[in-house]
Parts: structure tokens; sequence; C-alpha cells
């Protein structure tokens, strides 16, 4: 399995997600309106993202720090009008057959519209399928709600939270950080053809 996912055919991904178009980014990807994403107070607030301005040049350097082997940024892109709204990033660990997943709806006016609710099934099958990683994993800030909450909901596990573990940008506070998983066997049983989301 891991020779097959080091071949460079892995490292230009594009499938169709519906309205949404998920691809490889490039350092061409880098854009001015992903560095306004990060300074979004909901994001940083989400995120816990140093309250500090990227640059375009910080952001392609950024880009280029993903091997598009094991280290995967995709774009989530609108297929309608083009426009990049977010991005995936995956650490893969092909020996363990686990990936830990990451995901921003960059756009403000694309946040709780479904672009999560509409990609996530390709996603995961990508994910589950192609890659053939069996354990899907996140990490997510416990006052993150949202996420964890539709994580929950669609099948996955808080395997523990930890305490005080992450401090607040903001306000140097302790904040708790909770480690969640999906195992593929658990997502293909929620997931028969064509039936369930994630
Ligand atoms: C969290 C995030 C990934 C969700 O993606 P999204 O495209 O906005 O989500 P959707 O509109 O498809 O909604 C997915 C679920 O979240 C819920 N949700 C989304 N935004 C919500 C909000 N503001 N308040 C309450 N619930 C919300 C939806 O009701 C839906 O619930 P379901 O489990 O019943 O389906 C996105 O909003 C985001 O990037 N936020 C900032 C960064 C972040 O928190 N990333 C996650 C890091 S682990």
């Amino acid at each position: 399995m891991a020779a097959a996912h080091t071949s460079t055919a892995q490292t230009n991904v594009s499938f169709d997600a519906g309205e949404y178009l998920i691809r490889t980014l490039t350092a061409a990807d880098a854009s001015d309106r992903w560095a306004v994403w990060m300074a979004d107070p909901e994001v940083r607030h989400s995120l816990n993202v140093a309250p500090r301005r990227m640059t375009r040049v910080e952001i392609a350097n950024y880009i280029k720090t993903f091997d598009q082997r094991s280290s995967l940024l995709w774009g989530i892109f609108a297929k309608r009008t083009g426009a990049h709204i977010g991005f995936f990033t995956v650490q893969a660990d092909y020996a363990r057959s686990q990936g830990l997943v990451n995901l921003l709806v960059g756009e403000p006016e694309y946040r709780n519209h479904g672009v999560l609710s509409a990609i996530r099934r390709q996603f995961a099958e990508y994910f589950f399928d192609t890659l053939g990683l069996r354990t899907m994993m996140a990490t997510a800030l416990a006052r993150n709600e949202i996420i964890v909450n539709t994580l929950l909901k669609a099948g996955w596990t808080i395997n523990q939270t930890l305490k005080q573990n992450v401090v607040d940008h903001a306000t140097g506070a302790k904040l708790d950080l909770c480690l969640l998983s999906l195992s593929r066997k658990a997502w293909r049983a929620r997931n028969k053809p064509k039936d369930r989301p994630v």
C-alpha cells in the first residue's frame, strides 16, 4: 500500500464534489484572500491562529512545505465562480495507516452554507478508498463546538480530551483540545453506497 501512495500520481489530485472542486494546491494559489481568511476573528477563535497577518509570500512558502505525498494540501473551489474558498490538509502516516485532517472554509459567506456537508463524503472516499488509510484523525479545540458536534454526529469518536493543552493566542488562557478519530470500518458501516453523508 505505502509504495502506491508515494507515486507521483498522488501529487496532483483533483476530484469533483458536487458544486465544489477539490484539487491539489500549488504556490500559485497563494492569495491575499487567503491571508484575509487567517486574520478573520472567527477563524482565529476556532483554530487559535496567532494574531499576525500573513503575507501572500508566507502563504506561498507554507504551500511549498507540503510534499503532496504524505503531507497533502487541497483547495476547495466553488465550481460556479471558480473562487477558492477553503482548503484541507492531510498529514498521512502510511506506515500506521492513519491521517490527521484539518479543514478551513475560509470565505466567511460560505461558512455554515453546506460546504462541508457537500464535500465530506467525496473527501472520505478519497481518504479511505484511494489513499487506502484506515483511520481519519482530527484535533479540535473543545470550544469549537460546531466542528466537534458535527463530527460526533457523523460517527467520529473523541478518543481523548487534553486538558489545558493549548495556550490561547488571544488571552493566554489554556484551552482543552479534543483528539478525534473515525475508522474506515465505522465510516463504511454508516455509508453504504449513495445513502448517508459522512
Ligand atoms: C467548521 C467548518 C469546517 C464547517 O464547515 P461548513 O461548510 O461551514 O459546515 P456546513 O455548513 O456544511 O455544516 C456542517 C454542520 O455544522 C453545522 N454548523 C455549521 N456552521 C454552524 C454554526 N455557525 N453554528 C452551528 N452549527 C453550525 C451545520 O448545522 C451542520 O450540522 P450537521 O452535523 O447537522 O450536518 C467551517 O465553518 C470552518 O472552516 N470554520 C472555521 C475553521 C474551523 O473551525 N475548522 C475546523 C478545524 S478542526
